[in-house]
């Protein structure tokens, strides 16, 4: 397995790759890797030539300096991992190289960002589409691999790509859980013992309000059960709860025949932060 932490080696290694006509399937992600990371590079070597991995821990995409500071790192871990898993590739770049001092450039995700996580993470996903442009540019690549489990950021990445015109295919990989239906995330290891059996109360939560929906219940009384499931008889604080169109995020009153539904859902437990979804489908 390759390890690049310098911009120059990495372009002249992804150069060669592509005069090669190898395809290339792209990874990004802050390290601190499990099942759910290790599915993406399962279907990008699947589905490529080579697959490149990258591990950047990305600060403009944290509005909370504490969360950016006790966000789980372990290089030496991933790079087993990756490397056990077969990944070609992997950047490790650092802030230095990634971001310069006098850096202006800010995006504008219009409603996208301003809604469910971008309401609670304001200025969040200027970072993520800041990171992932600059990614981009530099892995090439013909294919890139995000999860489900974080679909507005999913559903950023599909718009900046196809109106920055880049020839890359968005792949979308479901959402990798615990045995016990918890999404895995790099943030659970945080949580106490304690915690991560209430954790689980978004996962149920999720299950409920879709049988009721199916079931024929309104969009209106679900919402209104989940609100008041968290109010009484959780310890999770939930930010939002949302019944959402899968394909541009906006709130819906009725569900329509396709069923293209997303709920969506995050909540804090004490310092951590969750989040989770489910579609109707
Ligand atoms: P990170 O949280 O490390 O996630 C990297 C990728 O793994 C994302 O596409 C995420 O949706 C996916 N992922 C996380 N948990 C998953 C699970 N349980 N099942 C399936 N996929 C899962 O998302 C980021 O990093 C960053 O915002 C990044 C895109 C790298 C930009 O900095």
């Amino acid at each position: 397995m390759e390890i690049f932490t310098d911009i120059c080696d990495f372009r002249l290694y992804i150069k060669q790759v592509r005069q090669h006509n190898k395809s290339i399937g792209f990874v990004p992600t802050m390290g601190a890797l499990h099942q759910g990371h290790l599915e993406l590079v399962k279907k990008s070597i699947q589905q490529n030539d080579v697959t490149v991995c990258s591990i950047f821990v990305n600060p403009t995409q944290f509005n909370n300096p504490n969360d950016l500071e006790n966000y789980p790192r372990d290089n030496k871990t991933d790079l087993s991992l990756l490397k056990a898993n077969n990944c070609d590739v992997v950047f490790l770049p650092s802030n230095a190289i990634m971001y310069k001092k006098n850096d202006i450039l800010s995006l504008n995700f219009g409603y996208l960002e301003n809604i469910m996580e971008g309401k609670f993470r304001p200025g969040h996903f200027k970072g993520v589409g800041l990171i992932v442009i600059k990614l981009f540019n530099l892995a090439c690549p013909n294919r890139a691999y995000f999860g489900t489990k974080d679909l507005q950021q999913l559903t950023i990445v599909k718009k900046l790509t196809k109106e920055l015109l880049y020839d890359i295919e968005i792949i979308p990989v479901q959402t990798i859980r615990e045995p016990d239906g918890l999404a895995m995330s790099s943030r659970n290891g945080l949580l106490s013992k304690e915690e991560r059996i209430q954790a689980l109360d978004l996962y149920k939560a999720l299950n409920t309000a879709k049988k009721q929906l199916i079931g024929g219940e309104s969009v209106t009384s679900v919402l209104k059960y989940v609100q008041q499931f968290f109010t009484t008889e959780s310890k999770l604080e939930l930010e939002y709860f949302e019944i959402v169109n899968t394909t541009d995020l906006m709130k819906i009153n009725e569900i329509p025949t396709s069923k293209q539904v997303s709920l969506c859902i995050a909540g804090q437990l004490g310092k951590v932060r969750l989040i989770d979804n489910m579609s109707l489908l």
